[in-house]
Protein backbone atom coordinates (compact mmCIF):
# COMPACT_ATOMS: atom_id res chain seq x y z
CA UNK A 1 0.00 0.00 0.00
CA UNK A 2 1.14 3.85 -1.00
CA UNK A 3 1.70 5.98 2.07
CA UNK A 4 0.16 8.95 1.90
CA UNK A 5 3.64 11.29 2.58
CA UNK A 6 1.63 14.24 1.15
CA UNK A 7 -0.88 14.82 4.13
CA UNK A 8 -0.32 17.51 6.92
CA UNK A 9 -0.41 16.78 10.02
CA UNK A 10 -0.87 18.99 12.71
CA UNK A 11 1.60 18.29 15.26
CA UNK A 12 0.88 21.41 17.84
CA UNK A 13 0.16 20.55 21.28
CA UNK A 14 1.63 17.04 21.03
CA UNK A 15 4.84 18.53 23.30
CA UNK A 16 6.42 18.24 19.52
CA UNK A 17 9.85 19.82 20.19
CA UNK A 18 10.27 21.04 16.84
CA UNK A 19 6.61 22.10 16.54
CA UNK A 20 5.58 23.66 20.24
CA UNK A 21 9.06 25.19 21.16
CA UNK A 22 8.94 27.06 18.03
CA UNK A 23 8.10 30.83 19.56
CA UNK A 24 10.49 30.04 23.07
CA UNK A 25 13.30 28.88 20.06
CA UNK A 26 12.86 30.97 17.15
CA UNK A 27 11.09 34.59 19.22
CA UNK A 28 7.95 34.02 17.11
CA UNK A 29 4.70 31.57 16.63
CA UNK A 30 4.76 32.39 12.16
CA UNK A 31 8.66 30.24 11.81
CA UNK A 32 8.33 27.24 10.11
CA UNK A 33 9.81 24.84 11.82
CA UNK A 34 12.69 22.89 9.72
CA UNK A 35 15.45 21.69 12.20
CA UNK A 36 15.42 19.22 15.33
CA UNK A 37 15.59 15.45 13.33
CA UNK A 38 12.15 14.27 13.49
CA UNK A 39 9.80 13.72 10.67
CA UNK A 40 6.05 15.21 10.15
CA UNK A 41 5.21 12.13 8.72
CA UNK A 42 3.18 9.25 10.18
CA UNK A 43 4.96 5.75 10.95
CA UNK A 44 4.24 2.69 9.04
CA UNK A 45 0.24 1.87 9.78
CA UNK A 46 1.50 -1.77 10.79
CA UNK A 47 3.73 0.16 13.18
CA UNK A 48 0.52 2.27 14.63
CA UNK A 49 -1.65 -0.85 14.62
CA UNK A 50 1.19 -2.80 17.23
CA UNK A 51 1.05 0.16 19.31
CA UNK A 52 -2.61 0.79 19.42
CA UNK A 53 -3.24 -2.85 20.28
CA UNK A 54 -0.30 -3.27 22.76
CA UNK A 55 -2.11 -0.31 24.46
CA UNK A 56 -5.59 -1.58 24.55
CA UNK A 57 -4.03 -4.39 26.49
CA UNK A 58 -3.95 -1.77 29.06
CA UNK A 59 -0.96 -2.52 31.36
CA UNK A 60 2.37 -1.49 30.83
CA UNK A 61 4.49 -3.50 33.72
CA UNK A 62 8.37 -4.17 33.18
CA UNK A 63 9.68 -5.43 29.73
CA UNK A 64 12.33 -7.34 28.82
CA UNK A 65 14.04 -8.05 25.71
CA UNK A 66 14.64 -11.55 24.17
CA UNK A 67 16.48 -13.93 21.46
CA UNK A 68 13.10 -13.58 19.54
CA UNK A 69 13.67 -9.39 18.96
CA UNK A 70 17.96 -9.99 18.81
CA UNK A 71 16.57 -12.53 16.04
CA UNK A 72 14.82 -9.83 14.72
CA UNK A 73 17.70 -7.17 14.61
CA UNK A 74 20.16 -9.85 12.83
CA UNK A 75 17.64 -10.30 10.18
CA UNK A 76 17.70 -6.03 9.84
CA UNK A 77 21.03 -5.82 10.11
CA UNK A 78 21.33 -8.53 7.59
CA UNK A 79 18.61 -7.52 5.12
CA UNK A 80 19.57 -4.10 5.06
CA UNK A 81 23.45 -3.73 5.61
CA UNK A 82 24.85 -6.85 4.25
CA UNK A 83 26.20 -7.60 8.28
CA UNK A 84 26.28 -10.99 9.85
CA UNK A 85 25.95 -10.47 13.64
CA UNK A 86 25.67 -12.87 16.46
CA UNK A 87 22.28 -12.22 18.31
CA UNK A 88 24.76 -12.69 21.40
CA UNK A 89 26.00 -9.25 20.32
CA UNK A 90 23.07 -7.06 20.87
CA UNK A 91 22.15 -4.63 23.50
CA UNK A 92 19.43 -2.51 23.66
CA UNK A 93 19.49 1.14 25.32
CA UNK A 94 17.47 4.21 25.08
CA UNK A 95 19.16 5.99 22.79
CA UNK A 96 22.54 6.26 20.94
CA UNK A 97 23.50 9.19 22.88
CA UNK A 98 23.31 7.45 25.86
CA UNK A 99 24.80 4.50 24.55
CA UNK A 100 27.95 6.37 23.83
CA UNK A 101 28.22 8.61 27.41
CA UNK A 102 28.31 4.60 28.72
CA UNK A 103 30.86 3.48 26.08
CA UNK A 104 32.91 7.09 26.47
CA UNK A 105 32.96 6.25 30.48
CA UNK A 106 33.65 2.59 30.02
CA UNK A 107 36.90 2.61 27.49
CA UNK A 108 38.31 6.04 28.23
CA UNK A 109 39.73 7.82 30.98
CA UNK A 110 39.04 11.32 32.16
CA UNK A 111 41.89 13.74 29.92
CA UNK A 112 42.05 10.59 27.41
CA UNK A 113 41.71 12.10 23.95
CA UNK A 114 38.21 11.22 21.91
CA UNK A 115 38.26 12.36 18.15
CA UNK A 116 35.63 14.06 15.91
CA UNK A 117 34.87 14.68 12.46
CA UNK A 118 33.47 18.30 12.67
CA UNK A 119 31.00 19.78 11.90
CA UNK A 120 29.02 17.47 13.83
CA UNK A 121 26.15 16.86 15.76
CA UNK A 122 26.08 18.60 18.79
CA UNK A 123 26.31 15.71 21.73
CA UNK A 124 29.29 14.71 20.57
CA UNK A 125 31.07 18.02 21.81
CA UNK A 126 28.70 17.67 24.95
CA UNK A 127 30.07 13.92 25.68
CA UNK A 128 33.63 14.80 25.59
CA UNK A 129 32.75 17.90 27.61
CA UNK A 130 30.81 16.72 30.74
CA UNK A 131 33.10 13.41 30.85
CA UNK A 132 36.00 15.72 30.69
CA UNK A 133 37.74 13.92 28.01
CA UNK A 134 39.96 15.88 25.70
CA UNK A 135 38.55 16.79 22.89
CA UNK A 136 40.31 16.28 19.36
CA UNK A 137 39.00 17.42 15.74
CA UNK A 138 39.26 16.10 12.22
CA UNK A 139 37.83 18.97 10.43
CA UNK A 140 35.97 17.57 7.25
CA UNK A 141 36.91 19.36 4.00
CA UNK A 142 34.81 21.26 1.88
CA UNK A 143 35.67 20.36 -1.94
CA UNK A 144 33.58 21.38 -5.02
CA UNK A 145 30.44 21.18 -2.16
CA UNK A 146 31.31 18.11 -1.06
CA UNK A 147 32.78 17.16 1.85
CA UNK A 148 35.94 14.67 2.19
CA UNK A 149 38.11 13.03 5.07
CA UNK A 150 41.73 14.65 5.37
CA UNK A 151 42.85 11.49 6.13
CA UNK A 152 46.70 13.54 6.38
CA UNK A 153 45.15 15.31 9.47
CA UNK A 154 43.18 12.32 11.18
CA UNK A 155 46.79 10.32 11.02
CA UNK A 156 48.28 13.20 12.75
CA UNK A 157 45.74 13.24 15.14
CA UNK A 158 45.42 9.93 15.68
CA UNK A 159 49.69 9.35 16.22
CA UNK A 160 48.86 12.03 19.07
CA UNK A 161 47.30 9.52 21.21
CA UNK A 162 43.69 9.53 20.28
CA UNK A 163 41.73 6.66 22.77
CA UNK A 164 38.26 6.73 20.98
CA UNK A 165 37.04 8.06 17.73
CA UNK A 166 33.44 8.70 17.88
CA UNK A 167 32.57 8.23 13.78
CA UNK A 168 29.54 9.50 12.64
CA UNK A 169 28.20 7.69 9.44
CA UNK A 170 26.04 8.64 7.61
CA UNK A 171 26.84 11.82 8.66
CA UNK A 172 25.00 14.49 10.02
CA UNK A 173 25.26 17.38 9.02
CA UNK A 174 27.05 17.25 5.75
CA UNK A 175 25.63 14.28 5.03
CA UNK A 176 28.22 12.29 3.45
CA UNK A 177 27.88 7.98 3.50
CA UNK A 178 31.16 7.58 4.03
CA UNK A 179 32.63 4.60 0.97
CA UNK A 180 34.25 1.50 1.49
CA UNK A 181 37.64 2.98 0.66
CA UNK A 182 37.00 5.95 3.35
CA UNK A 183 36.17 3.43 5.92
CA UNK A 184 38.94 1.16 4.96
CA UNK A 185 41.50 4.40 5.14
CA UNK A 186 39.94 4.90 8.89
CA UNK A 187 40.07 1.00 9.81
CA UNK A 188 43.76 1.00 8.48
CA UNK A 189 44.59 4.30 11.05
CA UNK A 190 42.46 2.63 13.73
CA UNK A 191 44.58 -0.42 13.95
CA UNK A 192 47.78 1.33 13.10
CA UNK A 193 47.11 3.33 16.11
CA UNK A 194 44.75 1.31 18.55
CA UNK A 195 41.77 3.51 18.26
CA UNK A 196 38.67 2.35 19.71
CA UNK A 197 35.71 2.99 17.01
CA UNK A 198 32.39 4.01 18.13
CA UNK A 199 30.39 4.22 15.24
CA UNK A 200 27.30 6.08 15.28
CA UNK A 201 24.61 4.84 12.55
CA UNK A 202 21.96 6.34 13.28
CA UNK A 203 21.01 7.34 9.96
CA UNK A 204 22.16 4.03 8.16
CA UNK A 205 18.64 3.54 6.89
CA UNK A 206 17.99 6.71 4.71
CA UNK A 207 20.80 6.90 2.05
CA UNK A 208 20.29 7.64 -1.37
CA UNK A 209 20.93 4.97 -4.29
CA UNK A 210 23.55 4.57 -5.38
CA UNK A 211 25.39 5.31 -2.68
CA UNK A 212 25.07 2.63 0.13
CA UNK A 213 25.39 2.65 3.84
CA UNK A 214 28.76 0.03 5.22
CA UNK A 215 28.73 -0.63 9.03
CA UNK A 216 32.41 0.04 9.34
CA UNK A 217 32.41 -3.40 11.58
CA UNK A 218 31.21 -5.38 9.15
CA UNK A 219 34.48 -4.64 6.70
CA UNK A 220 37.35 -6.19 8.84
CA UNK A 221 37.52 -8.91 10.87
CA UNK A 222 40.19 -7.34 13.56
CA UNK A 223 38.09 -3.89 13.95
CA UNK A 224 34.86 -5.69 14.64
CA UNK A 225 35.90 -6.59 18.25
CA UNK A 226 37.19 -2.66 18.53
CA UNK A 227 34.57 -1.20 17.10
CA UNK A 228 30.97 -0.13 19.06
CA UNK A 229 28.45 0.49 16.29
CA UNK A 230 24.99 2.52 17.49
CA UNK A 231 21.55 1.65 15.53
CA UNK A 232 17.76 2.38 15.98
CA UNK A 233 14.86 2.26 14.27
CA UNK A 234 14.14 5.80 15.57
CA UNK A 235 15.11 8.16 12.56
CA UNK A 236 14.23 5.17 10.34
CA UNK A 237 10.72 5.48 11.57
CA UNK A 238 10.20 8.32 13.12
CA UNK A 239 9.90 6.63 16.59
CA UNK A 240 12.92 9.10 18.45
CA UNK A 241 9.73 10.32 21.13
CA UNK A 242 9.70 6.17 21.59
CA UNK A 243 13.31 6.05 22.99
CA UNK A 244 14.60 2.61 21.85
CA UNK A 245 18.24 1.53 19.67
CA UNK A 246 20.38 -0.94 20.32
CA UNK A 247 24.17 -1.15 20.31
CA UNK A 248 26.44 -4.24 18.56
CA UNK A 249 29.58 -5.25 20.76
CA UNK A 250 31.21 -8.70 19.21
CA UNK A 251 33.84 -8.56 21.69
CA UNK A 252 32.44 -10.49 24.73
CA UNK A 253 34.66 -8.58 27.49
CA UNK A 254 33.78 -5.27 26.16
CA UNK A 255 29.95 -6.07 25.95
CA UNK A 256 30.42 -7.13 29.81
CA UNK A 257 32.29 -3.93 30.56
CA UNK A 258 29.45 -2.25 28.77
CA UNK A 259 26.91 -3.82 29.99
CA UNK A 260 28.22 -3.27 33.67
CA UNK A 261 28.16 0.45 32.96
CA UNK A 262 24.19 0.73 32.03
CA UNK A 263 24.04 -1.15 35.05
CA UNK A 264 25.90 1.46 36.91
CA UNK A 265 24.01 4.08 35.52
CA UNK A 266 20.67 2.74 36.48
CA UNK A 267 19.96 1.68 32.56
CA UNK A 268 18.21 -1.50 32.89
CA UNK A 269 15.43 -1.82 30.76
CA UNK A 270 14.00 -0.64 27.45
CA UNK A 271 10.44 1.28 27.18
CA UNK A 272 7.48 -1.17 26.43
CA UNK A 273 6.13 1.00 23.26
CA UNK A 274 9.66 1.46 22.32
CA UNK A 275 10.09 -2.39 22.04
CA UNK A 276 6.74 -2.86 19.86
CA UNK A 277 7.81 -0.49 17.83
CA UNK A 278 11.18 -1.91 16.93
CA UNK A 279 9.69 -4.74 16.25
CA UNK A 280 6.83 -4.34 14.26
CA UNK A 281 8.78 -1.69 12.07
CA UNK A 282 11.33 -3.76 11.27
CA UNK A 283 9.11 -6.77 10.64
CA UNK A 284 6.77 -5.02 8.37
CA UNK A 285 8.08 -1.62 7.86
CA UNK A 286 10.64 -1.94 4.68
CA UNK A 287 7.78 -0.99 1.78
CA UNK A 288 7.30 1.85 3.68
CA UNK A 289 11.22 2.70 3.96
CA UNK A 290 11.66 2.30 0.32
CA UNK A 291 8.49 4.56 -0.60
CA UNK A 292 9.94 7.33 2.43
CA UNK A 293 13.46 7.16 0.81
CA UNK A 294 12.17 7.59 -2.98
CA UNK A 295 9.37 10.73 -1.31
CA UNK A 296 12.00 12.32 0.82
CA UNK A 297 14.85 12.17 -2.78
CA UNK A 298 12.02 13.99 -4.44
CA UNK A 299 12.19 16.58 -1.60
CA UNK A 300 16.16 16.98 -1.46
CA UNK A 301 15.61 17.23 -5.63
CA UNK A 302 13.37 19.67 -4.86
CA UNK A 303 15.60 21.93 -3.04
CA UNK A 304 18.55 21.34 -4.99
CA UNK A 305 16.88 23.20 -8.36
CA UNK A 306 15.08 25.92 -6.70
CA UNK A 307 18.41 26.65 -5.03
CA UNK A 308 20.56 26.09 -8.02
CA UNK A 309 22.58 28.65 -9.64
CA UNK A 310 22.15 30.97 -6.42
CA UNK A 311 25.48 32.61 -4.93
CA UNK A 312 23.79 33.42 -1.26
CA UNK A 313 23.08 30.45 -0.71
CA UNK A 314 24.47 27.09 -1.52
CA UNK A 315 23.08 22.98 -1.06
CA UNK A 316 25.59 20.60 0.08
CA UNK A 317 23.68 17.56 -1.73
CA UNK A 318 22.98 14.88 1.34
CA UNK A 319 23.90 11.06 0.25
CA UNK A 320 21.79 10.13 3.33
CA UNK A 321 20.02 11.39 5.93
CA UNK A 322 17.09 13.81 5.41
CA UNK A 323 19.06 16.77 6.43
CA UNK A 324 20.80 19.45 3.88
CA UNK A 325 23.79 21.30 4.96
CA UNK A 326 22.56 24.92 3.25
CA UNK A 327 25.79 27.36 2.83
CA UNK A 328 25.02 30.60 3.55
CA UNK A 329 29.06 31.80 3.13
CA UNK A 330 28.05 33.82 0.30
CA UNK A 331 26.59 36.64 1.83
CA UNK A 332 29.28 37.91 3.07
CA UNK A 333 27.27 38.10 6.81
CA UNK A 334 28.67 37.35 10.16
CA UNK A 335 27.13 34.23 11.36
CA UNK A 336 24.81 36.25 13.82
CA UNK A 337 23.53 37.74 10.80
CA UNK A 338 22.47 35.10 9.11
CA UNK A 339 20.92 33.31 11.84
CA UNK A 340 19.01 36.35 12.52
CA UNK A 341 17.88 36.98 8.70
CA UNK A 342 16.88 33.45 8.22
CA UNK A 343 14.70 33.44 11.83
CA UNK A 344 13.08 36.92 11.76
CA UNK A 345 13.10 37.84 8.03
CA UNK A 346 12.32 34.28 6.24
CA UNK A 347 11.30 33.24 9.26
CA UNK A 348 12.48 29.54 8.94
CA UNK A 349 13.52 27.63 11.71
CA UNK A 350 16.86 25.84 10.66
CA UNK A 351 19.52 24.10 13.11
CA UNK A 352 22.30 26.86 14.00
CA UNK A 353 25.21 25.78 11.80
CA UNK A 354 27.57 26.94 14.54
CA UNK A 355 25.69 24.73 16.86
CA UNK A 356 27.88 21.65 14.90
CA UNK A 357 31.22 23.17 15.58
CA UNK A 358 32.85 26.66 14.72
CA UNK A 359 33.68 25.15 10.91
CA UNK A 360 29.68 24.84 10.85
CA UNK A 361 30.02 28.88 11.15
CA UNK A 362 28.15 30.72 7.77
CA UNK A 363 25.89 27.10 7.51
CA UNK A 364 22.36 26.35 8.44
CA UNK A 365 20.90 22.72 8.49
CA UNK A 366 17.65 22.15 6.64
CA UNK A 367 15.23 19.53 7.00
CA UNK A 368 13.29 18.40 4.67
CA UNK A 369 11.50 15.32 5.96
CA UNK A 370 7.87 16.72 5.42
CA UNK A 371 5.47 17.19 2.81
CA UNK A 372 6.88 18.48 -0.24
CA UNK A 373 4.32 21.69 0.37
CA UNK A 374 6.17 22.27 3.20
CA UNK A 375 9.61 22.16 1.75
CA UNK A 376 8.17 24.13 -0.87
CA UNK A 377 6.81 26.71 1.87
CA UNK A 378 10.36 27.17 3.28
CA UNK A 379 12.36 27.47 0.17
CA UNK A 380 10.31 30.08 -1.17
CA UNK A 381 10.21 31.87 2.11
CA UNK A 382 14.16 31.79 2.38
CA UNK A 383 14.62 33.19 -1.62
CA UNK A 384 11.74 35.87 -0.97
CA UNK A 385 13.87 36.83 1.88
CA UNK A 386 17.24 36.88 -0.26
CA UNK A 387 15.94 38.61 -2.68
CA UNK A 388 14.13 41.38 -1.15
CA UNK A 389 17.77 42.09 0.42
CA UNK A 390 18.97 42.21 -3.06
CA UNK A 391 16.53 44.55 -4.06
CA UNK A 392 17.11 46.95 -1.45
CA UNK A 393 20.84 47.20 -1.78
C1 LIG B 1 24.08 11.31 14.44
C2 LIG B 1 23.02 11.21 15.50
N1 LIG B 1 23.22 10.44 16.56
C3 LIG B 1 22.29 10.31 17.54
C4 LIG B 1 21.09 10.99 17.45
C5 LIG B 1 20.10 10.86 18.57
O1 LIG B 1 19.93 9.55 18.92
P1 LIG B 1 19.09 9.11 20.17
O2 LIG B 1 17.80 9.88 20.14
O3 LIG B 1 18.91 7.65 19.96
O4 LIG B 1 19.92 9.42 21.37
C6 LIG B 1 20.83 11.81 16.34
C7 LIG B 1 19.58 12.56 16.24
O5 LIG B 1 19.40 13.38 15.43
C8 LIG B 1 21.82 11.92 15.34
O6 LIG B 1 21.64 12.67 14.26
Amino acid sequence: MEHDFQQLINRQDTRSVKWDLVETLYGSKDVLPMWVADMDFQVPKAVSNALSERALHGIFGYTYTDKQLNEIVVDWVKEQHHWTLSKAWILYSPGVISTIHMAIQSFTNKGDKVLIQTPVYPPFYDIIKKHERTLVTNPLQLNDQKYEIDFEDLEEKLKQGVKAFILCNPHNPVGRVWTKEELQHIITLCKKYEVLIISDEIHADIVYKPHQHIPIASLDEEIQPNTITCMSPTKTFNLAGLQVSYVIVSDKKMRDTLKEMFHKQGMHMINTMGITALEASYTSGKTWLNQLTEYLRINIQYVLEALQNRNDVKVIQPEGTYLIWLDFRGLGWSHQKVKSFLQEKAKVGLNDGASFGEDGEGFMRLNIACPTQRVEEGIHRIIQALDKIKEEE
